[in-house]
């Protein structure tokens, strides 16, 4: 991180953000849960077709041409006169949410960029070359297991052929899924698979993503950029054993997954909280966040227990070798409870360093508002990374998350905040376009 930045006032000239407060309203109660106030909109779902027309209309309505791949991604495009197609700038995120999640994570970086066309049209900029902003699909993984699936399928980073027989927890395919609600419209019926050509060689993709960490609010300062992205991923914990009645076997008699599982979630937070120690506050997390337990009854030893670990480090070695750590003591603990241990990993994103030159340029740009931009990493996995793993190259800007709190329905960024995000991000589209 860099040091702290001056806290200046917030400077909204150069741009009329109220096209911005519209399009949060009415994105706002699609997919809601009315309980929770957290958001349901789960890759693929009801919820994401209609967050997608939203996207839709509002691309239309601004004369934007809507491009559709085989993977369920969306793109539209601001071309400039005379047309030209290729070596242009991309920016966007995602609409889906994790399972009653905030409203702003992915939802943020797809409002700003329309906005931002807005700002940038206001102020009379004619780009040199092409804009289009996406929207990836199933960033978070929720429902088929593999984060950021709509990019990491479009930048061949996962193998169409292990993407078409994922199946969500219903037992749904993907493969059957990616059309839904589409009809013929933008390309539906394509294949999954890489399409990194629906981006035409671009020289650069921006990704404005609310912060989901305190790194801003605790420097003051409004926006930021992000340096790098820690690898992290998801691995399947199988344990096995023997389905018996609660009350009739003895306690000496039982084979429990649940107890494995049990040791291993408390081996996994201390393993990583010793790391955590030793880096003096940032040396990797390991959570379960989600467990299904077969066959789920309150009076029986379970016969099965499948617990998902969510592990991330600074580096792609270091995370393995947190992994490999918890394994170890999962497989000692299963041989003293007689239970059995499968374990597959799911999703694995290596570590990412974003393009140093381009973020340079940036907050060079940024500086002129907002004075000096801090650099922070980030724990959270984005489409950003899996581009940039690509050879895109890539830069994030981070909107301040005044407690830090994300995944969560308390989710929150203050309004001024998004409206300075638009304007840093329609200054950085600028930067890129005319030049
Ligand atoms: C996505 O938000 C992730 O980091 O899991
Ligand atoms: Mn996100
Ligand atoms: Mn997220």
């Amino acid at each position: 991180m860099s040091g702290p930045a001056a806290v200046r006032p917030q400077p909204f000239e150069g741009g009329d953000l109220a096209t911005f407060d519209a399009l949060w309203s009415a994105l706002a109660p699609i997919g809601r849960d009315p309980h929770t106030g957290g958001y349901r909109r789960i890759g693929f779902s009801a919820a994401v077709r209609a967050c997608e027309a939203w996207f839709v209309a509002e691309a239309s309505q601004r004369d934007l041409v809507v491009e559709r791949d085989g993977n369920g991604n969306l793109l539209a495009w601001w071309r400039p006169e005379p047309e030209r197609v290729d070596h242009g700038v991309i920016t966007g995120s995602h609409l889906d949410s994790v399972p009653d999640g905030g409203a702003y994570d992915g939802a943020l970086g797809v409002a700003s960029a329309l906005a931002a066309v807005d700002v940038l049209r206001q102020r009379g900029v004619r780009p040199a070359r092409p804009l289009g902003i996406a929207v990836f699909a199933e960033e978070e993984g929720s429902r088929f297991g593999v984060a950021c699936l709509g990019s990491k399928l479009m930048t061949g980073a996962i193998d169409p052929a292990r993407a078409v027989v994922l199946h969500d927890a219903e037992g749904a395919r993907l493969a059957d899924v990616v059309d839904d609600g589409y009809g013929q419209a933008f390309g539906a019926g394509r294949q999954l698979g890489p399409s990194l050509e629906l981006l035409r060689q671009p020289i650069a993709y921006v990704e404005l993503h609310i912060e989901q960490g305190r790194g801003l609010a605790d420097l003051g300062a409004p926006i930021g950029l992000a340096s790098t992205i820690w690898a992290h991923g998801r691995w399947r914990f199988r344990f096995a054993g023997e389905g018996n009645h609660a009350g009739t076997t003895r306690m000496a008699d039982r084979r429990d997954p649940m107890l494995t599982y049990a040791m291993t979630a408390l081996a996994a937070n201390k393993r990583a909280r010793l790391a955590e120690a030793e880096a003096g506050g940032d040396g990797a997390r390991a959570t379960f966040g989600r467990v299904e337990v077969e066959p789920n009854a309150a009076n029986a030893v379970p016969t099965a227990v499948t617990g998902c670990l969510d592990a991330r480090a600074p580096t792609t070695d270091a995370v393995q070798r947190l992994v490999d750590d918890i394994h170890r003591q999962a497989r000692d603990r299963a041989v003293r409870d007689g239970t059995t241990l499968t374990v597959t990993a799911e999703s694995v994103t290596p570590a990412v360093d974003f393009d140093p030159g381009l973020r340079h340029r940036l907050a060079a740009r940024l500086a002129a508002r907002f004075g000096d931009v801090p650099v922070l990493a980030t724990q959270a996995g984005h489409d950003a990374g899996i581009l940039a793993t690509a050879g895109v190259p890539t830069a994030m800007i981070f909107v301040r998350n005044p407690t830090g709190v994300s995944h969560s329905p308390a989710e929150h960024a203050e309004p001024d905040d998004c409206r300075a995000g638009v304007l840093a991000l329609a200054d950085a589209l600028e930067e890129l376009l005319v030049r």
